[in-house]
């Protein structure tokens, strides 16, 4: 090589490195019953080295340092950074409608939820909308999300330009209803064909997007629109499929009758929609037999416990989708507005109960006839299971773990920055009894951390949120309430 080559070269790369404390994973914990921790990595001093957006080298700071000596380092001491988190089901057009009181799917559905997205017509209601939704995303540590946009192009238009803007890694699509909504919100079959394939030739991998197709949901769909997706899957099979699932029980009554099939996942195979690439929100009401030929199929499915809660759907059977015979692909997600929050800090919070409430129903002290107790076990969120399902499971659950959720040589370097001692009070007394002013030293200490941030803290414990290798959120430090004091 001639010296302007190798010039040229080392100008045209942009290298980068950050020090501090990190946390990922790089298996399965629930492959690793009993012995979680051999599913992570900690590193209390480790350093990752970033090139042109992704992860070059990764390891212990004493390591990694000497083998990279130029290099700019940028120093973030006193936190921990993890990959960045995974939201696998969240409804950008419902942003401005957190926190609608009292009803359940189906009420909350029309009374509420379509009279907004509907605005999703107007562009620029779209564009501000779907800005605050990326804003809102980044100040909870989420870098990557699979979206439900809405029934106008234009939502999902703004959607895949907004993420082009933030360069971040985002899956979605077109959502198409042509039933069970007022005439002015639902769509004909025709159109979404015709949409969608004008819009997978314009997003699908052009950057960071992927498009999935997305039927919104089988009680919104007559038989035609199920077939235009199965007939896009056939043209573009390198896409994704994203819907809902036996989220409530009226509702998983309606869809068998108006299909006429025996289950809710049955529709959808029907179509030969169940398959790699597709994925199924909430499964609450899912049989032992449907979640058998999910893991079959290679399909996911999405536990949404802040909406599950919100709109009493119902329990998650977070131990059966990861029964080791018949492990079903899993991310977790918000599902805003049905989730009244952004934070995937709060789904973890609320998927801990959900999988204590189980565990209780399933150690046979309600009623022995129940009992099982390695699905009880299989319940119990500990810090590896709850921080892998939200970065590397997550993305194992949307099909992305080639290129994000952990920090391997080569995947895209987004991450999220935790800081344990923000938030609610109740933290700084976590700092001290778990770890002292020097931060977590052992694994062991920093999971136990991670519990206490998922248990009592929240969004506020997002210090920065980081997409390639580029910080994009900094929480400024008057966003800080002040701790009371105790003396
Ligand atoms: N099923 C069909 N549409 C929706 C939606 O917007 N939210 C939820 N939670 N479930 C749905
Ligand atoms: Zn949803």
């Amino acid at each position: 090589m001639t010296s302007w080559q190798g010039k040229t070269k080392s100008m045209s790369k942009q290298v980068t490195g950050i020090r501090g404390s990190f946390f990922d994973f790089i298996d399965d914990p629930w492959k690793h019953v009993g012995n979680e921790e051999k599913s992570a990595r900690f590193y209390a001093d480790g350093l990752l080295i970033i090139e042109d957006g992704k992860v070059k080298a990764f390891g212990p700071f004493d390591k990694i340092s000497v083998q990279h000596k130029d290099v700019e380092i940028t120093h973030i001491p006193g936190r921990l950074i993890l990959p960045g988190f995974i939201d696998g089901h969240v409804h950008v057009p419902q942003t401005r409608i957190l926190g609608a009181f009292g009803q359940q799917l189906l009420e909350w559905l029309q009374e509420w939820t379509f009279p907004e997205e509907i605005k999703y017509k107007n562009r620029d209601y779209a564009k501000a909308g779907t800005k605050h939704f990326f804003d809102n995303l980044l100040a909870s540590g989420t870098t990557t999300c699979q979206a439900f946009t809405t029934t106008f192009p234009v939502a999902a238009e703004e959607f895949f330009e907004e993420a082009t803007r933030r360069n971040m890694l985002v899956i979605g699509g077109l959502t198409g209803i042509d039933r069970f909504a007022p005439e002015d919100f639902i769509d004909t079959a025709d159109n979404f064909y015709k949409d969608t394939k004008r819009l997978i030739g314009q997003y699908h991998r052009k950057g960071r997007n992927l498009y999935a197709i997305t039927p919104r949901f089988a009680l919104g769909a007559t038989p035609d629109l199920l077939e235009a997706c199965q007939k896009l899957k056939k043209e573009f099979p390198d896409t994704w499929i994203n819907t809902h699932v036996s989220e409530n029980p009226s509702e998983c009554r309606l869809v068998e009758e108006l299909h006429g099939c025996p289950d809710y996942l049955s529709v959808y195979e029907k179509y030969e929609l169940v398959g790699h690439k597709f994925s199924g929100g909430h499964g609450v009401w899912l049989s032992n037999g449907e979640f058998e030929r999910m893991a079959q199929a290679d399909a996911s499915v999405t536990f949404c416990p802040v909406s599950n809660f919100f709109l009493g759907s119902g329990l998650f059977r977070l131990g059966r989708a990861t029964d080791p015979k018949a492990r079903v692909r899993m991310s977790f997600g918000t599902d805003v507005g049905g989730g009244n929050r952004f934070s995937m800090i709060s789904v973890l919070d609320e998927a801990y109960k959900v999988g204590m409430i189980n565990n209780t129903h399933l150690d046979g002290s309600t009623d022995p006839r129940n009992q099982d107790l390695e699905e009880a076990e299989r319940n119990k969120l500990s810090p590896y299971r709850a921080y892998y399902s939200v970065t590397l499971g997550g993305a194992h659950g949307l099909y992305i773990d080639d290129r994000v959720g952990n920090f391997d040589a080569g995947k895209e370097a987004d991450f999220v920055v935790l800081d344990w001692n923000a938030g609610p009070r109740a933290m700084v007394w976590h700092e001290s009894m778990i770890v002292g002013n020097e931060g977590p030293q052992t694994m062991a200490e920093a999971a136990d951390l991670l519990f206490s941030i998922m248990t009592v803290g929240d969004d506020r414990n997002v210090d920065e949120t980081w997409i390639m290798g580029n910080r994009a959120y900094q929480k400024s430090a008057k966003d800080e309430p002040a701790l009371a004091s105790t003396h």
